[in-house]
C-alpha cells in the first residue's frame, strides 16, 4: 500500500511495536508498581528489564521506569509502551478509579511507540475510564501516536468471552489501535469482534510454564498478534528461557511442548529474579 493512504506516523510506530513480517509481538510488561508498589521479579527493575529487554519486541512500562530503570545503554533499543494511566493502589478495594498520569508531550519526550490507557468496564468508574481513553486517542492521534486499550478486569469482574468481547469492542469503537485484554473460551470469536484491530494477552498472576506457554499458543492460534506478558515472565524461576519459549509460540507457531524444549535449554543458567 503506498504511504499516502496510510496514517503514517501511527502506521510506523505500530510496525515498532508489532512486526510487519508476521504480524505478531511479543511485549513485556513491567508496569504493575504502578498500583501494586513492590512486585516480586521487579524489586531491582533495572537487572529485571536489563535481563529480558533483549527479548521482547516492545517493552510496557511506566514513567518512572524509563527515566530510572532503563540503563543508558540500552535505552531507544525497544520500542516502549508506555501506561499513562494510574492513580489507585491495591491498599483500596475499588482499582477503576483511575486518570490520565502523563501527558501526550510527556510521552513524545520519553520517545514512546505508544500510550496505555485502562478501562474497567462495568465498574463504578465506566464512564471516567472510557473518557480518559477518547480523551488520551483524542490528544495522541494528533501526533501519530497509537493508543493500546487495556481491559481491566479489577479484582471482581468475570474473564469470560461475553464480558471480554464486550470491553474490548468499547475500545475499538472509541478509536484504540491496539487492545490488550485476557485470554477466554472461544478467543476466536472476540478477535473477530474487534477485527482488524490487533488484539493482544495479559499473562495473569504467575502460572507454570506449560500453562503460560499453552495460554499464548491458544491466544495466537485464535488470532492474536502475540502478548503483553509481565510475570509468568519475570516471577518464573528461569526467566529467559520462559521469554524465549513465549517468543518461539508467538513467532514460530510452536506448540508448547516444543517451545518447553527451549524453556528446558535454558535451564542451567537459570537466574530467578526477586
Ligand atoms: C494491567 O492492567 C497491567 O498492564 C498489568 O501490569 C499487566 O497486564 C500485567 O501483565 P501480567 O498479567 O502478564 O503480569
Amino acid at each position: 500500500m503506498l504511504n499516502s493512504y496510510l496514517d503514517v506516523g501511527i502506521q510506523s510506530r505500530i510496525n515498532r511495536i508489532i512486526s510487519p513480517k508476521d504480524n505478531r509481538t511479543v511485549m513485556l510488561a513491567i508496569d504493575h508498581p504502578y498500583f501494586q508498589g513492590p512486585t516480586t521479579g521487579l524489586h531491582d527493575m533495572s537487572k529485571t528489564i536489563k535481563m529480558l529487554m533483549p527479548y521482547c519486541d516492545c517493552l510496557m512500562t511506566t514513567r518512572g521506569a524509563v527515566r530510572h530503570n532503563i540503563s543508558a545503554d540500552v535505552l531507544g533499543s525497544k520500542p516502549i509502551m508506555l501506561r499513562v494511566t494510574g492513580g489507585n493502589s491495591v491498599l483500596f478495594e475499588e482499582l477503576s478509579d483511575e486518570r490520565i498520569t502523563v501527558t501526550i508531550k510527556e510521552a513524545i519526550r520519553m520517545d514512546a511507540a505508544g500510550v496505555a490507557v485502562s478501562v474497567f468496564i462495568g465498574s463504578p468508574n465506566q464512564q471516567r475510564t472510557i473518557l480518559n481513553l477518547t480523551d488520551m486517542i483524542n490528544e495522541a492521534e494528533e501526533y501519530g501516536i497509537p493508543v493500546l486499550a487495556v481491559t481491566a478486569v479489577g479484582k471482581t469482574m468475570a474473564r469470560d468471552l461475553r464480558y471480554l468481547a464486550l470491553a474490548s469492542r468499547i475500545c475499538q469503537d472509541a478509536g484504540a489501535r491496539i487492545i490488550k485484554t485476557y485470554y477466554c473460551d472461544e478467543f476466536d470469536k472476540l478477535v473477530k469482534a474487534c477485527a482488524p484491530t490487533p488484539v493482544v494477552v495479559a499473562g495473569g498472576k504467575h502460572s507454570s510454564a506449560p500453562e503460560a506457554l499453552e495460554m499464548a499458543y491458544k491466544s495466537v492460534q485464535a488470532g492474536a498478534v502475540g502478548v503483553d506478558m509481565g510475570r509468568n515472565i519475570f516471577q518464573d524461576d528461569n526467566p529467559i528461557g520462559m521469554i524465549k519459549a513465549v517468543r518461539a509460540v508467538v513467532h514460530d507457531n510452536m506448540t508448547p511442548k516444543e517451545a518447553m524444549d527451549i524453556y528446558q535449554s535454558c535451564a542451567g543458567e537459570a537466574c530467578k529474579l526477586e
